[in-house]
């Protein structure tokens, strides 16, 4: 039997960890460390009195039958898979706090009209890439081929990977949502920044999530001898990649909306041998902005940059897209009733953005949504280190509690 309180449960949930060299918890989608996970929020989900199931794509769900069950439904949840070294608070607290949210709801004696729907998304990590599959296949904005094209560090497919766990990629098609089914989804997650605990407040109304535009870059050059090949006769990729690195920056710094980030996450250089000159790099190149025009000047201007380099250095270049999303605007319904619980339980509420993407960004283009950010202690996530206070957790539990209740009335 899981326990009852929400902060062991977190504690619990963080023991199932693949231990990937590093430190910190690594429970990535489409794994048996993943499919423990889901079983114990399963059992979480029943123990609430929710019933249970699972979509083609791995998605869980936790449904609390409404008075009105043929009205459209109100989701809230998050996910349990991590990226790597990470910690144990990201879309965990969403998950875990949504079906608490539920419990509360239950203690109060509320009686929902329509019914309540807590997720848990497969896949909203980038193993694969591009991230949010769950939440994509039930938004149908991912194909059958991209399962068989998006491939993890190991060259394993999101395809292979489903069907190691007993999943049919062949049924994508089976997750997908009718929006007319949902009224609305809200979602409870750490801010992963320093904005709240930096302004003294205690609760993010999230108006708008920034979205990602992410390339993977190979720099072709030539390995040769490092001692006996003079410097002018050279073609290092990896010299034409810190190029590209060191421009990023500067083009991040300078965009026009001043809330661009660029970041260049993985980087690998072959044949890595401290006597070879590296004859190819490959990048993944992760820009994000919530203000669009700002994020495609960036982009282009990285791209120009990329073929100037690589001209210049007699380098070939291949640029490919990982992923490319839209910014999300959260829904006036969602946003007022987020609002209205925080002025009823008399929190110091912030407006704001949300740099990370969510499942909510993708949800959000069918869907109202909306999204409740608790502090995340020193602006650190993605990171062992990752924490948010059990009292800010149950603060972001009480004013989900709140917001469902008034989407669901
Ligand atoms: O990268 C992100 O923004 C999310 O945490 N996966
Ligand atoms: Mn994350
Ligand atoms: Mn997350």
């Amino acid at each position: 039997m899981a326990p009852a309180d929400l902060h062991d449960q977190i504690a619990e949930l963080a023991e199932i960890d693949s231990a990937h060299e590093g430190g910190g918890l690594t429970r990535e989608v489409y794994t048996a460390d993943y499919d423990r996970a889901v079983d114990y929020v399963s059992e979480l989900m029943r123990d609430a009195g929710l019933e249970v199931r699972l979509d083609s794509a791995g998605n869980l769900f936790g449904a609390w039958k409404g008075a009105e069950p043929d009205q459209p439904r109100v989701l809230t949840g998050s996910h349990f898979d991590t990226t790597l070294n990470a910690g144990r608070f990201d879309g965990v607290v969403g998950v875990l706090g949504g079906i608490e949210a539920i419990r509360e709801l239950k203690r109060r004696g509320y009686e929902a009209r329509r019914t309540i729907e807590v997720l848990g998304f497969a896949g909203e990590e980038p193993r694969f890439g591009a991230g949010c599959i769950g939440s994509r296949a039930m938004m149908g904005t991912i194909t059958r081929a991209d399962l068989d094209e998006m491939r993890d560090r190991a060259g394993v497919s999101v395809a292979e990977a489903m069907r190691e766990r007993g999943l049919d990629p062949d049924r994508l098609d089976a997750a997908l949502l009718d929006p007319d089914t949902a009224h609305a989804f809200v979602e409870l997650h750490i801010e992963q920044g320093a904005v709240l605990e930096s302004t003294g407040n205690e609760i993010g109304v999230v108006e708008q999530i920034a979205a990602p535009h992410d390339l993977r870059v190979t720099l072709r050059g030539a390995a040769m001898h490092a001692g006996a090949t003079p410097m002018r006769l050279r073609r290092d990729a990896l010299v034409g990649a810190a190029e590209i690195v060191t421009e990023l920056e500067r083009l991040a710094l300078a965009s026009s909306s001043g809330t661009a980030v660029g970041t260049v996450g993985v980087l690998r250089v072959s044949p890595s041998a401290v006597n070879v000159i590296p004859g190819e790099v490959q990048m993944d190149i992760d820009v994000r902005d919530s203000d669009l025009d700002s994020r495609n000047h960036v982009i282009d201007a990285l791209q120009a940059k990329l073929r100037e380099t690589a001209d210049r250095r007699g380098l070939e270049l291949g640029v490919s897209t990982i992923t490319r999303d839209e910014p999300a605007d959260c829904s006036p319904l969602v946003v007022e009733a987020v609002r209205a619980a925080c002025t009823e339980l008399e929190v110091r509420a912030l407006d704001m953005i949300s740099g990370a993407y969510h499942d909510a960004m993708v949800l959000g283009s069918k869907i109202p949504i909306g999204m409740i950010f608790v502090p995340s202690v020193n602006g650190l996530s993605h990171h062992p280190d990752e924490y948010t206070a059990p009292p800010d957790i149950d603060r972001g539990v009480q004013v989900l509690a709140g917001t469902l209740a008034r989407l669901a009335a």
